[in-house]
Protein backbone atom coordinates (compact mmCIF):
# COMPACT_ATOMS: atom_id res chain seq x y z
CA UNK A 1 0.00 0.00 0.00
CA UNK A 2 1.21 3.94 -0.27
CA UNK A 3 -0.11 4.27 3.12
CA UNK A 4 2.79 1.62 4.17
CA UNK A 5 6.50 2.04 4.77
CA UNK A 6 9.37 1.00 7.14
CA UNK A 7 13.03 2.72 6.92
CA UNK A 8 15.39 0.37 8.04
CA UNK A 9 18.49 0.21 9.40
CA UNK A 10 19.29 4.16 10.15
CA UNK A 11 20.19 6.52 13.07
CA UNK A 12 17.20 7.91 14.24
CA UNK A 13 18.37 11.05 15.95
CA UNK A 14 15.98 13.13 18.51
CA UNK A 15 16.95 16.25 20.89
CA UNK A 16 17.98 13.62 23.31
CA UNK A 17 19.73 10.83 21.87
CA UNK A 18 20.45 8.94 18.58
CA UNK A 19 19.19 4.87 18.38
CA UNK A 20 19.46 2.60 16.13
CA UNK A 21 16.13 1.04 15.18
CA UNK A 22 13.44 0.61 12.43
CA UNK A 23 10.68 2.32 12.00
CA UNK A 24 6.72 1.61 10.56
CA UNK A 25 4.63 4.36 9.20
CA UNK A 26 1.06 3.32 8.28
CA UNK A 27 -1.52 5.78 7.43
CA UNK A 28 1.10 9.32 8.08
CA UNK A 29 1.83 8.05 11.37
CA UNK A 30 4.47 6.37 13.17
CA UNK A 31 3.20 3.11 13.93
CA UNK A 32 6.37 1.05 15.56
CA UNK A 33 9.87 1.53 16.15
CA UNK A 34 12.22 -1.29 17.02
CA UNK A 35 14.26 -3.90 15.56
CA UNK A 36 12.44 -7.32 13.99
CA UNK A 37 9.77 -5.35 13.70
CA UNK A 38 6.50 -6.93 12.14
CA UNK A 39 5.96 -5.57 8.78
CA UNK A 40 2.66 -6.44 6.52
CA UNK A 41 3.64 -7.41 3.34
CA UNK A 42 3.69 -4.98 0.17
CA UNK A 43 5.47 -2.09 2.78
CA UNK A 44 7.60 -0.20 0.74
CA UNK A 45 11.16 -0.24 2.40
CA UNK A 46 13.67 2.45 2.47
CA UNK A 47 17.14 1.39 3.36
CA UNK A 48 18.58 4.27 5.03
CA UNK A 49 22.05 2.59 6.38
CA UNK A 50 24.76 5.13 7.02
CA UNK A 51 21.97 7.67 7.29
CA UNK A 52 20.77 10.17 10.04
CA UNK A 53 16.65 10.07 10.60
CA UNK A 54 15.93 13.38 11.46
CA UNK A 55 12.30 14.30 12.65
CA UNK A 56 11.13 16.93 9.81
CA UNK A 57 12.13 20.69 9.93
CA UNK A 58 10.19 23.48 11.63
CA UNK A 59 10.45 26.20 10.66
CA UNK A 60 8.58 28.70 12.67
CA UNK A 61 9.16 32.19 10.79
CA UNK A 62 8.37 32.40 6.93
CA UNK A 63 6.49 35.41 5.39
CA UNK A 64 5.22 33.87 2.49
CA UNK A 65 3.30 36.26 -0.02
CA UNK A 66 3.34 39.06 2.57
CA UNK A 67 2.73 42.66 1.57
CA UNK A 68 5.25 44.77 2.88
CA UNK A 69 7.40 47.79 2.03
CA UNK A 70 5.59 48.28 -0.91
CA UNK A 71 5.90 44.84 -2.02
CA UNK A 72 4.61 41.75 -2.11
CA UNK A 73 6.97 38.44 -1.22
CA UNK A 74 7.61 36.38 -4.39
CA UNK A 75 7.32 32.81 -2.26
CA UNK A 76 3.76 32.07 -2.30
CA UNK A 77 2.67 29.28 0.29
CA UNK A 78 2.36 26.48 -2.97
CA UNK A 79 6.33 27.73 -3.48
CA UNK A 80 7.29 28.26 -0.38
CA UNK A 81 6.15 24.82 1.11
CA UNK A 82 7.54 23.14 -1.52
CA UNK A 83 10.79 24.34 -1.12
CA UNK A 84 10.57 23.94 2.11
CA UNK A 85 10.20 19.96 1.69
CA UNK A 86 13.22 20.36 -0.81
CA UNK A 87 15.08 21.49 1.94
CA UNK A 88 13.85 18.86 4.83
CA UNK A 89 11.65 21.20 6.50
CA UNK A 90 7.83 19.13 6.81
CA UNK A 91 6.01 22.23 8.98
CA UNK A 92 5.94 26.33 8.34
CA UNK A 93 4.66 28.45 10.77
CA UNK A 94 4.04 31.57 8.63
CA UNK A 95 3.10 35.20 10.52
CA UNK A 96 -0.27 36.68 9.47
CA UNK A 97 0.21 40.29 9.07
CA UNK A 98 -3.51 42.18 8.66
CA UNK A 99 -3.89 44.73 5.63
CA UNK A 100 -4.51 48.14 6.40
CA UNK A 101 -8.20 48.39 8.10
CA UNK A 102 -7.93 44.31 8.31
CA UNK A 103 -9.01 43.02 11.61
CA UNK A 104 -6.82 40.59 12.89
CA UNK A 105 -9.65 38.01 12.70
CA UNK A 106 -10.38 39.06 9.48
CA UNK A 107 -6.78 38.75 8.88
CA UNK A 108 -6.57 34.61 10.04
CA UNK A 109 -9.76 33.83 7.73
CA UNK A 110 -7.96 35.43 4.78
CA UNK A 111 -4.63 33.80 5.04
CA UNK A 112 -6.69 30.37 6.02
CA UNK A 113 -7.80 30.83 2.74
CA UNK A 114 -5.48 31.88 0.78
CA UNK A 115 -3.14 28.90 2.61
CA UNK A 116 -5.12 26.05 3.15
CA UNK A 117 -5.43 24.87 -0.79
CA UNK A 118 -1.64 25.47 -1.68
CA UNK A 119 0.67 24.05 1.47
CA UNK A 120 2.62 21.07 0.46
CA UNK A 121 2.94 21.00 4.38
CA UNK A 122 1.57 21.06 7.30
CA UNK A 123 1.08 24.55 8.83
CA UNK A 124 0.17 27.10 11.63
CA UNK A 125 0.47 30.62 11.83
CA UNK A 126 1.15 33.20 14.43
CA UNK A 127 -0.53 36.26 14.28
CA UNK A 128 0.84 39.95 14.19
CA UNK A 129 -0.97 42.93 15.70
CA UNK A 130 -0.58 46.10 13.68
CA UNK A 131 -1.80 48.38 16.64
CA UNK A 132 -3.17 48.48 20.04
CA UNK A 133 -7.12 48.22 20.65
CA UNK A 134 -9.72 46.91 22.86
CA UNK A 135 -10.83 44.94 19.56
CA UNK A 136 -7.52 43.33 18.76
CA UNK A 137 -7.18 42.12 22.41
CA UNK A 138 -11.17 40.63 22.02
CA UNK A 139 -9.98 38.99 18.58
CA UNK A 140 -6.66 37.70 20.39
CA UNK A 141 -9.29 35.72 22.72
CA UNK A 142 -11.76 34.50 19.86
CA UNK A 143 -8.39 33.32 17.82
CA UNK A 144 -7.07 31.41 20.93
CA UNK A 145 -10.27 29.89 21.77
CA UNK A 146 -11.58 28.69 18.73
CA UNK A 147 -9.01 29.03 16.00
CA UNK A 148 -5.80 27.17 17.23
CA UNK A 149 -3.74 30.49 17.26
CA UNK A 150 -1.42 30.79 20.75
CA UNK A 151 1.07 33.57 19.59
CA UNK A 152 1.29 36.78 18.68
CA UNK A 153 4.03 39.11 17.22
CA UNK A 154 4.52 42.71 18.33
CA UNK A 155 6.45 45.24 16.63
CA UNK A 156 8.98 47.15 18.36
CA UNK A 157 10.14 48.96 14.85
CA UNK A 158 8.56 50.07 12.00
CA UNK A 159 5.52 52.13 11.71
CA UNK A 160 3.05 50.29 13.09
CA UNK A 161 5.34 49.55 16.24
CA UNK A 162 3.75 49.44 19.67
CA UNK A 163 4.70 51.75 22.68
CA UNK A 164 5.59 50.54 25.97
CA UNK A 165 2.26 50.93 27.17
CA UNK A 166 0.99 48.89 24.39
CA UNK A 167 3.61 46.04 24.69
CA UNK A 168 2.52 45.75 28.32
CA UNK A 169 -0.76 45.35 27.68
CA UNK A 170 -0.75 43.09 24.94
CA UNK A 171 1.93 40.86 27.04
CA UNK A 172 -0.72 41.15 29.83
CA UNK A 173 -3.18 39.58 27.09
CA UNK A 174 -1.24 36.53 25.88
CA UNK A 175 -0.48 36.09 29.66
CA UNK A 176 -3.99 35.18 30.39
CA UNK A 177 -4.59 33.20 27.48
CA UNK A 178 -1.49 31.27 28.21
CA UNK A 179 0.24 32.37 24.63
CA UNK A 180 3.04 33.12 23.57
CA UNK A 181 4.74 36.67 22.91
CA UNK A 182 6.93 37.19 20.31
CA UNK A 183 8.75 40.50 19.71
CA UNK A 184 10.82 42.48 16.59
CA UNK A 185 12.90 43.96 18.87
CA UNK A 186 14.54 47.08 17.54
CA UNK A 187 13.91 50.35 18.70
CA UNK A 188 11.82 52.20 15.81
CA UNK A 189 12.01 55.78 17.48
CA UNK A 190 15.79 55.65 17.32
CA UNK A 191 16.03 54.02 13.67
CA UNK A 192 13.59 56.65 12.41
CA UNK A 193 15.81 59.47 13.33
CA UNK A 194 19.23 57.49 12.95
CA UNK A 195 18.01 57.18 8.81
CA UNK A 196 16.70 61.30 8.48
CA UNK A 197 20.32 61.95 9.98
CA UNK A 198 22.38 59.59 7.24
CA UNK A 199 19.56 60.26 4.08
CA UNK A 200 21.30 64.04 5.18
CA UNK A 201 24.76 63.33 5.45
CA UNK A 202 24.34 61.73 1.80
CA UNK A 203 24.71 58.26 2.97
CA UNK A 204 21.99 56.69 0.95
CA UNK A 205 23.07 53.24 -0.40
CA UNK A 206 22.89 49.75 1.08
CA UNK A 207 25.54 50.46 3.88
CA UNK A 208 23.28 52.79 5.50
CA UNK A 209 21.06 50.40 6.36
CA UNK A 210 23.59 48.54 9.57
CA UNK A 211 24.13 52.15 10.27
CA UNK A 212 20.75 53.26 10.99
CA UNK A 213 20.66 49.62 13.41
CA UNK A 214 23.53 49.56 15.44
CA UNK A 215 23.75 46.50 18.08
CA UNK A 216 22.76 48.39 20.67
CA UNK A 217 19.36 49.47 18.79
CA UNK A 218 19.08 45.95 18.54
CA UNK A 219 19.84 44.89 22.40
CA UNK A 220 17.86 48.01 24.52
CA UNK A 221 14.72 46.49 22.44
CA UNK A 222 15.80 42.96 23.38
CA UNK A 223 16.57 44.21 27.56
CA UNK A 224 12.85 46.27 27.23
CA UNK A 225 11.19 43.50 26.11
CA UNK A 226 11.90 40.80 28.49
CA UNK A 227 11.58 44.01 31.40
CA UNK A 228 7.72 44.14 30.41
CA UNK A 229 7.58 40.47 30.16
CA UNK A 230 8.49 39.91 33.82
CA UNK A 231 6.09 42.29 34.53
CA UNK A 232 2.84 40.42 33.71
CA UNK A 233 4.76 36.80 34.11
CA UNK A 234 4.45 36.60 29.84
CA UNK A 235 6.65 33.74 28.09
CA UNK A 236 8.40 35.73 25.41
CA UNK A 237 9.84 34.58 21.99
CA UNK A 238 12.50 36.82 20.58
CA UNK A 239 12.15 36.36 16.67
CA UNK A 240 15.31 37.11 14.93
CA UNK A 241 17.87 37.78 17.22
CA UNK A 242 20.77 38.97 14.72
CA UNK A 243 23.55 40.58 17.54
CA UNK A 244 26.11 39.37 20.12
CA UNK A 245 24.61 41.87 22.07
CA UNK A 246 21.02 41.05 22.09
CA UNK A 247 21.82 37.32 22.80
CA UNK A 248 23.99 38.16 25.88
CA UNK A 249 21.02 39.87 26.78
CA UNK A 250 18.35 36.65 26.55
CA UNK A 251 21.48 35.00 28.13
CA UNK A 252 21.27 37.03 31.13
CA UNK A 253 17.46 37.38 31.03
CA UNK A 254 17.32 33.20 31.39
CA UNK A 255 19.96 33.32 34.29
CA UNK A 256 17.43 35.69 36.22
CA UNK A 257 14.83 33.01 35.30
CA UNK A 258 12.54 35.10 32.93
CA UNK A 259 11.24 32.87 30.74
CA UNK A 260 12.54 34.05 27.07
CA UNK A 261 13.63 32.35 24.17
CA UNK A 262 15.46 33.50 21.60
CA UNK A 263 15.60 32.06 17.71
CA UNK A 264 18.62 33.25 15.76
CA UNK A 265 18.08 33.03 11.91
CA UNK A 266 19.99 30.81 9.17
CA UNK A 267 20.95 33.95 7.09
CA UNK A 268 22.95 35.57 10.91
CA UNK A 269 24.43 31.95 11.23
CA UNK A 270 26.34 31.81 8.13
CA UNK A 271 26.23 35.54 6.69
CA UNK A 272 27.93 38.94 7.98
CA UNK A 273 27.44 43.00 7.25
CA UNK A 274 30.04 42.78 5.06
CA UNK A 275 27.53 41.42 2.33
CA UNK A 276 25.95 44.54 2.60
CA UNK A 277 29.01 47.12 1.29
CA UNK A 278 29.38 45.39 -2.11
CA UNK A 279 29.84 47.80 -4.81
CA UNK A 280 26.93 46.15 -6.26
CA UNK A 281 24.11 47.66 -5.28
CA UNK A 282 21.38 44.31 -6.16
CA UNK A 283 24.02 41.86 -4.17
CA UNK A 284 24.25 44.50 -0.89
CA UNK A 285 20.21 44.77 -1.38
CA UNK A 286 19.68 41.08 -1.57
CA UNK A 287 21.14 40.61 1.91
CA UNK A 288 19.07 43.52 3.59
CA UNK A 289 16.79 42.10 6.17
CA UNK A 290 16.30 43.46 9.85
CA UNK A 291 17.80 43.67 12.21
CA UNK A 292 20.23 43.44 10.03
CA UNK A 293 23.70 41.22 9.34
CA UNK A 294 25.97 42.50 11.72
CA UNK A 295 29.37 44.09 10.83
CA UNK A 296 31.57 42.22 13.59
CA UNK A 297 32.56 39.00 11.43
CA UNK A 298 32.81 37.35 14.69
CA UNK A 299 28.80 37.04 14.83
CA UNK A 300 27.72 34.30 13.11
CA UNK A 301 29.85 31.77 14.95
CA UNK A 302 28.83 33.28 18.53
CA UNK A 303 25.23 32.71 17.72
CA UNK A 304 26.16 29.37 16.49
CA UNK A 305 27.61 29.17 20.31
CA UNK A 306 24.77 30.78 21.89
CA UNK A 307 22.70 28.13 19.94
CA UNK A 308 24.89 25.28 21.43
CA UNK A 309 24.57 26.77 25.07
CA UNK A 310 20.42 27.06 24.52
CA UNK A 311 20.95 30.71 24.97
CA UNK A 312 19.03 30.48 21.95
CA UNK A 313 16.76 27.68 21.01
CA UNK A 314 15.51 27.83 17.18
CA UNK A 315 16.78 28.59 14.21
CA UNK A 316 14.11 30.20 11.82
CA UNK A 317 14.59 31.54 8.13
CA UNK A 318 12.43 34.38 8.17
CA UNK A 319 11.60 33.97 4.46
CA UNK A 320 10.84 36.93 3.00
CA UNK A 321 11.57 37.05 -0.15
CA UNK A 322 11.88 40.03 -2.95
CA UNK A 323 12.96 39.97 -6.13
CA UNK A 324 16.09 41.96 -7.55
CA UNK A 325 13.77 44.47 -9.12
CA UNK A 326 11.76 44.86 -5.93
CA UNK A 327 14.39 45.45 -4.34
CA UNK A 328 15.77 48.99 -6.36
CA UNK A 329 12.49 50.48 -4.62
CA UNK A 330 15.58 51.62 -2.57
CA UNK A 331 17.99 52.26 -5.06
CA UNK A 332 18.25 55.98 -4.22
CA UNK A 333 17.29 55.31 -0.26
CA UNK A 334 18.39 52.07 2.08
CA UNK A 335 15.50 52.43 4.33
CA UNK A 336 13.07 51.99 1.24
CA UNK A 337 14.70 48.65 0.39
CA UNK A 338 12.47 45.73 1.55
CA UNK A 339 13.78 43.54 3.73
CA UNK A 340 13.94 40.23 3.75
CA UNK A 341 15.94 37.11 2.96
CA UNK A 342 15.57 33.96 1.11
CA UNK A 343 16.13 30.37 3.82
CA UNK A 344 13.05 28.42 3.85
CA UNK A 345 14.61 25.65 1.61
CA UNK A 346 17.99 25.91 2.59
CA UNK A 347 17.69 26.63 6.38
CA UNK A 348 18.24 22.51 7.42
CA UNK A 349 21.33 22.30 5.30
CA UNK A 350 23.28 25.36 6.19
CA UNK A 351 22.95 25.06 9.92
CA UNK A 352 23.89 21.36 9.49
CA UNK A 353 27.33 22.76 7.37
CA UNK A 354 27.77 25.45 9.77
CA UNK A 355 26.96 23.55 12.74
CA UNK A 356 27.28 19.97 12.82
CA UNK A 357 29.80 19.69 10.07
CA UNK A 358 31.93 22.55 11.42
CA UNK A 359 31.55 20.80 14.87
CA UNK A 360 30.07 24.00 16.44
CA UNK A 361 26.69 21.88 16.96
CA UNK A 362 26.56 17.96 17.31
CA UNK A 363 23.22 16.20 15.60
CA UNK A 364 20.51 16.16 18.59
CA UNK A 365 21.45 19.56 19.19
CA UNK A 366 20.76 20.09 15.51
CA UNK A 367 17.21 18.21 16.10
CA UNK A 368 16.52 20.47 18.96
CA UNK A 369 17.19 23.95 17.25
CA UNK A 370 15.88 22.90 14.06
CA UNK A 371 12.69 21.03 14.90
CA UNK A 372 12.23 20.21 18.69
CA UNK A 373 12.09 23.22 20.08
CA UNK A 374 10.00 25.00 18.31
CA UNK A 375 7.61 21.93 18.07
CA UNK A 376 7.90 23.02 22.44
CA UNK A 377 7.64 26.42 22.41
CA UNK A 378 4.57 26.29 20.27
CA UNK A 379 2.74 23.36 21.87
CA UNK A 380 3.14 20.67 18.76
CA UNK A 381 4.86 18.96 20.87
CA UNK A 382 5.35 15.57 20.42
CA UNK A 383 3.01 15.31 17.71
CA UNK A 384 6.22 17.31 15.46
CA UNK A 385 9.58 17.88 16.11
CA UNK A 386 9.99 13.96 17.52
CA UNK A 387 10.18 10.28 16.40
CA UNK A 388 8.56 7.97 18.59
CA UNK A 389 5.38 6.08 18.13
CA UNK A 390 2.40 8.18 17.28
CA UNK A 391 4.29 11.02 16.35
CA UNK A 392 3.34 12.45 12.72
CA UNK A 393 5.47 10.87 10.08
CA UNK A 394 7.36 14.42 9.27
CA UNK A 395 10.56 12.61 8.42
CA UNK A 396 14.17 13.15 6.76
CA UNK A 397 16.57 10.48 5.60
CA UNK A 398 19.72 12.61 5.98
CA UNK A 399 22.52 12.29 4.19
CA UNK A 400 25.47 13.40 6.02
CA UNK A 401 28.09 12.94 3.66
CA UNK A 402 26.34 13.95 0.74
CA UNK A 403 27.38 17.60 -0.55
CA UNK A 404 25.17 19.73 -2.97
CA UNK A 405 26.10 23.73 -3.88
CA UNK A 406 23.43 25.85 -3.25
CA UNK A 407 22.35 28.31 -6.35
CA UNK A 408 19.30 30.21 -7.12
CA UNK A 409 19.69 28.16 -10.39
CA UNK A 410 19.01 24.75 -8.89
CA UNK A 411 16.46 26.32 -5.78
CA UNK A 412 12.78 25.42 -5.99
CA UNK A 413 11.87 28.91 -4.94
CA UNK A 414 10.30 31.76 -6.64
CA UNK A 415 12.98 34.18 -5.95
CA UNK A 416 15.62 35.16 -8.40
CA UNK A 417 18.39 35.54 -5.74
CA UNK A 418 20.06 33.30 -3.10
CA UNK A 419 22.05 34.55 -0.27
CA UNK A 420 23.74 31.34 0.14
CA UNK A 421 24.47 31.33 -3.71
CA UNK A 422 27.75 29.20 -3.85
CA UNK A 423 27.99 27.62 -0.59
CA UNK A 424 28.93 23.86 -0.36
CA UNK A 425 26.70 21.87 2.35
CA UNK A 426 27.53 18.80 3.21
CA UNK A 427 23.94 17.22 4.63
CA UNK A 428 21.49 16.48 1.90
CA UNK A 429 17.80 15.59 2.56
CA UNK A 430 17.77 12.56 0.39
CA UNK A 431 14.36 11.10 1.70
CA UNK A 432 12.00 13.36 3.17
CA UNK A 433 8.18 12.07 4.02
CA UNK A 434 5.48 14.60 5.19
CA UNK A 435 2.71 12.60 6.38
CA UNK A 436 4.12 9.44 5.49
CA UNK A 437 3.87 10.32 2.04
CA UNK A 438 7.20 10.41 0.42
CA UNK A 439 7.65 13.55 -1.40
CA UNK A 440 11.79 13.74 -2.01
CA UNK A 441 12.42 10.27 -3.23
CA UNK A 442 15.64 9.33 -4.15
CA UNK A 443 16.32 13.39 -5.70
CA UNK A 444 13.05 13.72 -7.01
CA UNK A 445 10.61 16.66 -5.76
CA UNK A 446 6.51 15.15 -5.49
CA UNK A 447 5.07 18.03 -3.44
CA UNK A 448 1.46 17.68 -3.37
CA UNK A 449 -0.53 21.10 -3.83
CA UNK A 450 -2.89 21.55 -0.92
CA UNK A 451 -1.61 18.21 1.07
CA UNK A 452 -1.03 20.58 4.06
CA UNK A 453 -2.98 21.14 6.80
CA UNK A 454 -3.69 23.88 9.03
CA UNK A 455 -2.48 22.68 12.46
CA UNK A 456 -4.32 24.07 15.37
CA UNK A 457 -2.10 25.06 18.37
CA UNK A 458 -3.62 25.11 22.14
CA UNK A 459 -2.95 27.61 24.96
CA UNK A 460 -0.80 26.45 27.54
CA UNK A 461 -1.66 27.03 31.39
CA UNK A 462 -0.91 30.74 32.26
CA UNK A 463 2.72 30.96 33.34
CA UNK A 464 2.88 32.40 36.59
CA UNK A 465 6.84 33.76 37.18
CA UNK A 466 8.00 32.23 40.36
CA UNK A 467 11.60 31.33 40.49
CA UNK A 468 11.13 28.42 42.76
CA UNK A 469 8.84 26.99 40.61
CA UNK A 470 10.21 28.09 37.16
CA UNK A 471 12.26 24.58 36.48
CA UNK A 472 8.75 22.56 37.56
CA UNK A 473 6.93 24.37 34.95
CA UNK A 474 9.73 23.70 32.36
CA UNK A 475 8.62 20.18 31.52
CA UNK A 476 5.06 20.57 32.41
CA UNK A 477 4.93 23.32 29.31
CA UNK A 478 7.31 21.64 27.49
CA UNK A 479 5.07 18.35 27.08
CA UNK A 480 5.97 14.92 28.78
CA UNK A 481 5.49 11.10 28.43
CA UNK A 482 2.33 11.65 29.15
CA UNK A 483 1.18 13.55 26.20
CA UNK A 484 2.85 10.87 24.14
CA UNK A 485 0.85 8.03 26.04
CA UNK A 486 -1.85 10.62 24.98
CA UNK A 487 -1.00 10.45 21.31
CA UNK A 488 -0.64 6.66 21.44
CA UNK A 489 -4.73 6.56 22.28
CA UNK A 490 -5.81 8.68 19.98
CA UNK A 491 -3.73 7.12 17.25
CA UNK A 492 -5.02 4.10 18.70
CA UNK A 493 -8.65 5.18 18.16
CA UNK A 494 -8.21 6.72 14.70
CA UNK A 495 -6.57 3.55 13.63
CA UNK A 496 -9.48 1.17 15.09
CA UNK A 497 -11.98 3.08 12.80
O1 LIG B 1 13.67 42.01 7.43
C1 LIG B 1 12.82 41.23 7.80
N1 LIG B 1 13.02 40.55 8.92
N2 LIG B 1 11.69 41.06 7.06
C2 LIG B 1 10.56 40.35 7.43
C3 LIG B 1 9.69 41.09 8.39
C4 LIG B 1 10.12 40.90 9.81
O2 LIG B 1 10.35 41.89 10.49
O3 LIG B 1 10.25 39.77 10.29
ZN1 LIG C 1 17.56 -4.04 10.84
ZN1 LIG D 1 10.49 40.99 12.40
ZN1 LIG E 1 10.10 38.01 9.95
Amino acid sequence: SQNRLVIRHGKIVNEDGITEDDIYIEDGFIKQIGRNLIIPGGTRTIDARGKYILPGGIDPHTHFEFEFMGSKSVDDFYQGTKAALAGGTTMIIDFAFPKPGESILDCFYNYRQTADDKVCCDYSLHMCLPHWSEQVKREMEILCKDHGINSFKMFMAYNFMLNDAELYSAFEQCQKLGAVAQVHAENGSIIAKNVERLLAKGIVGPEGHELSRPEEVESEAVNRACVIAKQVDCPLYVVHVMSKQAAEVISLARKNNIQVYGEALVAGLSKDGSHCTHNSFQYSAGHILSPPLRSDPSTPLALLNFLAQDVLQVVGSDNCTFNSKQKELGKDNFSKIPNGVNGVEDRMSVVWEKGVHAGVIDPTRFVAITSTNAAKIFNLYPRKGYIGIGSDADIVIWNPTATRIISAKTHHQAVDFNIFEGLECHGVPEYVIVNGRVVVDEGQLKAVQGFGRFIETAVFPPFVYDPAKVEDLKPQRNGNVDEIQDIREIEKIISED
